[in-house]
C-alpha cells in the first residue's frame, strides 16, 4: 500500500530541476520559517477559479493566461504590475467584446519566480557559469558568485510575491479594473499604434453600452460585475520545497491547498509521472496545469490526466499545449481525440511561445509573432476537427514596449531587438503585439 498523500510525500519521488543548495541545513530553516507565514491565497479562490475553469471545459468560457516569462527581483515596480494588468485586461475586453464569451483571467504573475533550464550549465561570454534559474534560486549576473543558490531569494520570492499580489487585489476590487476605465487602460505608446486604434473603438462601443444601460433606468454603479474583475494568480510549481512550505490544509474541507497561487503548474520538463512534480500537484486541490510539448504521448496524456484527475473535477487540469507551429497540427488532434473518449473534462489551453523560439541573426532568443498566430490558427483548427473546445491561451507578455519577439503591425525587426531587449529568460510580446493577437483570437473565437 502507497502512504497517503502529504504535501512532503513528493521526496519520495526523483525531481527534476532542483538546484543544488550549497548549504541544506541552511534551506531548511528557510523552509520552516516559509511554512509559518501566512498564506498568499485562500482555498475558497482557488475553488472559485476551478469552478470558472469548468466553465472554460464545458465550452463556455474562455481563458486568458499570461504574464512574464520570469519575474524579476530588480524590475519589481507598482508600475510594471499595473502595466502588465492592463494589458490582460486590455485582451480581455477585446476577447468578450469581439466574441461574446467570457474570459477567465490569470496571470503568470505574483510568484513566478523559478526556470527550469535545458542544461544545468551555460555559456556567458568566455565563462562556463551554472545557469540561472530564476530569481527565487540564484542571480542572473555573470559570476560563479551570483549563480549560487541562495536559500534567501525563496524568502524574497515569497513577500515580492505578497506585494504584487496586494497590489493586484487593489487595482482588481478598487476601481481601477471598472470598465468606466477602459479608455485609460490604453497606454499612450500603444494608443497611436493600430492595435490601439482598434482597441480604441471597442473603448467607445463598451462607453456607449453603459450609457446607453443607464439611460434605460438600469443602475449600473450597483453592478459590481462593471466594477470589479476576478483576476488570478498563477506560476510553474518547479521548487518543490517552497510549494511544500506555503501548502495548508483548508480548515472548511480539510483538503490541501498549495496557496502560493492559485493554479500551479507543471512544466513540459518536470511532467514525468512517477516524478515528484507530478506526485506534489496530485494531492493538492487547486487547479493545476501541465504544460504538453511536442514528444508528450497519448498514453503519457491519459496517465496525466487519471493521475492529476482522477475523480474527472471539470475545471481541476488544463493541459497547456506547446507544440510548434509547425507541429501542432500533426501532434494535437490525437491527445484531442484519446482525452474526449476517455471522458476527461480538461481545458485546452495553447502556448504558442515555447514551441517557436529561435536565436535571431543578431544571436538573441526570439520569436516572431507570425509563427505564434499560426501555432493559435493551428490549435484552433485541430480544436473544430475533433469537435473539442479550443480553450483559452497561455503566453508571455509584458506591458512595456520592450522589442523582444519579431513582428507585429508595427513590425519589430532583427535589427530593433536590441532596442529593449530586458528579459531575464524567455521573449516576451509586447503591449501592442499582444493586443493584435487578442484581435486575432477573438476572430478565431468567432469563427
Ligand atoms: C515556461 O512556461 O516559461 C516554460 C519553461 O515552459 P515549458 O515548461 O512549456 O517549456
Ligand atoms: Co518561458
Amino acid at each position: 500500500m502507497p502512504l497517503p498523500w502529504s504535501p512532503s510525500s513528493w521526496r519520495e519521488h526523483a525531481a527534476a530541476q532542483q538546484p543544488e543548495w550549497p548549504d541544506s541545513a541552511a534551506l531548511d530553516l528557510v523552509l520552516k520559517q516559509l511554512a509559518t507565514y501566512p498564506p498568499l491565497v485562500f482555498a475558497g479562490e482557488a475553488r472559485a477559479l476551478t469552478g470558472s475553469l469548468a466553465a472554460v471545459a464545458a465550452g463556455e468560457a474562455f481563458l486568458v493566461q499570461a504574464g512574464d516569462c520570469a519575474e524579476s527581483f530588480d524590475t519589481f515596480s507598482a508600475d510594471a504590475i499595473r502595466d502588465k494588468l492592463k494589458v490582460i485586461l486590455q485582451m480581455a475586453v477585446v476577447l468578450t467584446y469581439s466574441s461574446g464569451v467570457p474570459v477567465v483571467k490569470v496571470g503568470r504573475i505574483a510568484g513566478q519566480f523559478a526556470k527550469p533550464r535545458s542544461s544545468p550549465f551555460e555559456r556567458v561570454g568566455e565563462l562556463d557559469l551554472p545557469s540561472f534559474r530564476g530569481h527565487m534560486v540564484n542571480d542572473i549576473a555573470a559570476s560563479a558568485d551570483a549563480r549560487l543558490p541562495n536559500p534567501e531569494r525563496l524568502l524574497t520570492a515569497y513577500h515580492q510575491a505578497a506585494s504584487t499580489l496586494n497590489l493586484l487585489r487593489a487595482f482588481t476590487k478598487g476601481g481601477f479594473a471598472d470598465l468606466n476605465r477602459v479608455h485609460a487602460w490604453n497606454q499612450e505608446f500603444v494608443a497611436s499604434s493600430n492595435e490601439g486604434r482598434r482597441y480604441e473603438a471597442i473603448a467607445n462601443g463598451i462607453e456607449r453600452a453603459l450609457r446607453f444601460m443607464a439611460a434605460c433606468g438600469i443602475d449600473v454603479t450597483s453592478e459590481h460585475q462593471l466594477h470589479q474583475v476576478d483576476f488570478y494568480t498563477s506560476h510553474e510549481a518547479l521548487i518543490l520545497g517552497y510549494e511544500e512550505a506555503l501548502t495548508r490544509q483548508d480548515s472548511l474541507t480539510g483538503d490541501w491547498y498549495d496557496c502560493s497561487a492559485h493554479l500551479l503548474w507543471i512544466g513540459d520538463r518536470t511532467r514525468q509521472l512517477d516524478g515528484a512534480h507530478v506526485a506534489f500537484l496530485a494531492g493538492v486541490a487547486n487547479p493545476v496545469g501541465c504544460k504538453l510539448g511536442p514528444s508528450a504521448s497519448v498514453d503519457e496524456v491519459l496517465a496525466l490526466c487519471e493521475v492529476l484527475n482522477p475523480d474527472r473535477i471539470p475545471g481541476r487540469l488544463t493541459l497547456v499545449t506547446r507544440m510548434g507551429a509547425g507541429a501542432i497540427e500533426a501532434v494535437l488532434p490525437p491527445l484531442l481525440r484519446a482525452v474526449r473518449d476517455a471522458g476527461h473534462p480538461v481545458v485546452w489551453a495553447c502556448d504558442p511561445m515555447h514551441g517557436n523560439t529561435f536565436t535571431s541573426g543578431g544571436g538573441r532568443k526570439t520569436r516572431h509573432l507570425d509563427h505564434v498566430l499560426s501555432e493559435i490558427a493551428g490549435f484552433f483548427a485541430a480544436h473544430r476537427s475533433e469537435g473539442t473546445w479550443a480553450g483559452g491561451v497561455h503566453v508571455e507578455l509584458t506591458g512595456e514596449d520592450v522589442t523582444e519577439c519579431l513582428g507585429g503591425a508595427e513590425e519589430i525587426l532583427d535589427h530593433h531587438l536590441g532596442q529593449r531587449y530586458e528579459t531575464m529568460c524567455d521573449p516576451r510580446l509586447n503591449a501592442r503585439q499582444s493586443l493584435d493577437l487578442a484581435f486575432r483570437v477573438a476572430e478565431l473565437l468567432r469563427g
